[in-house]
């Protein structure tokens, strides 16, 4: 039996495993995948099982997406340029790190046909998903990428990953094509980005949460007459990245998989 984990703290909320235990009942395989709460001190540890092949595949959420990179072996390109790793596998006998946060924005995006070339794109947040989120705008060619995060230094700092985005202050609001939202506001009912759209029209707002399906960002701006579409394929795709990475197999994504995710 094939053993398989998301590691992340807080993970009480991981779907992952519900999403995986699904395609790996579908798939026939013998693998189980299961939640991991870890502190900083425990990281190295559960990595090199992946050496001897106790643990056979671990994906890695918040706060951890970089700070796991000190104990793999190797990156794929897309995970040494945003220094996110979000899945690890064994590959001969290197452990290596792999990004599939990318696919899953793309995916999203794709599946929707939202064409980002030469589009202007604001980026609200600068936490672990934004690296993985600004490599996929740039591989799709928009045009700008503004980043707006409440503590800008953070913002500043993804301009040695990306040098051709622009920071602006928290609080402003410039020209867009698309917004997405990358804050952690929104996961609370009550939240509210504080932001003002009510001139906004006809754009697309993305919002990376999935859970609750609408948050009042995505409700505001449906409101003002945009499109909206909330994180939960984006999230559904680079689970299905990991799996077809682990297991070799193309899980099925179809009304059943994505029901999975709602409450
Ligand atoms: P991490 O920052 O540890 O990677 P994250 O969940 O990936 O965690 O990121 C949280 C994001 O939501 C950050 O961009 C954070 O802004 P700060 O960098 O200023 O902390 C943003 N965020 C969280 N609470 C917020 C709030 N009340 N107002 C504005 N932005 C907020």
């Amino acid at each position: 039996m094939k053993k398989y984990f998301v590691i992340g703290n807080p993970i009480e909320h991981s779907l992952s495993p519900k999403l995986h235990n699904y395609w790996i009942k579908k798939n026939d395989i013998k693998a189980i995948y299961e939640k991991k709460k870890l502190n900083l001190k425990q990281l190295k540890e559960i990595i090199l099982t992946v050496k001897n092949k106790e643990i056979h595949g671990i994906n890695v959420t918040v706060p951890f997406k970089k700070e796991v990179i000190r104990y793999l072996d190797t990156l794929t390109p897309e995970a040494e340029i945003t220094q996110s790793v979000n899945t690890i596998n064994l590959v001969g006998n290197q452990i290596q790190g792999h990004n599939t946060d990318i696919a899953g924005f793309t995916l999203s995006l794709r599946e929707i046909n939202v064409n980002i070339v030469n589009k202007k794109i604001l980026v609200l947040g600068a936490g672990g998903v934004v690296p993985s989120i600004i490599y996929a705008l740039n591989q799709m060619k928009a045009s700008s990428i503004c980043v707006s995060n409440r503590t800008k230094n953070k913002a500043e700092d993804l301009k040695k990953l990306f040098n051709n985005i622009t920071v602006i202050n928290w609080g402003e609001v410039p020209d867009f094509d698309v917004i997405i939202n990358a804050t952690s506001l929104g996961l609370n009912d009550t939240d509210d980005i504080g932001l003002d759209f009510s001139k906004v029209k006809n754009k697309l707002f993305y919002d990376v949460i999935y859970n609750p399906q609408e948050t009042n960002f995505l409700k505001k701006a449906k409101y003002f007459g945009n499109k909206t579409v909330n994180g939960k394929m984006m999230f559904i795709y680079q689970a299905s990245a990991s799996f077809n990475l682990w297991h070799k197999t193309q899980p099925e994504i179809n009304k059943e998989v994505i029901a999975l995710l709602d409450k």
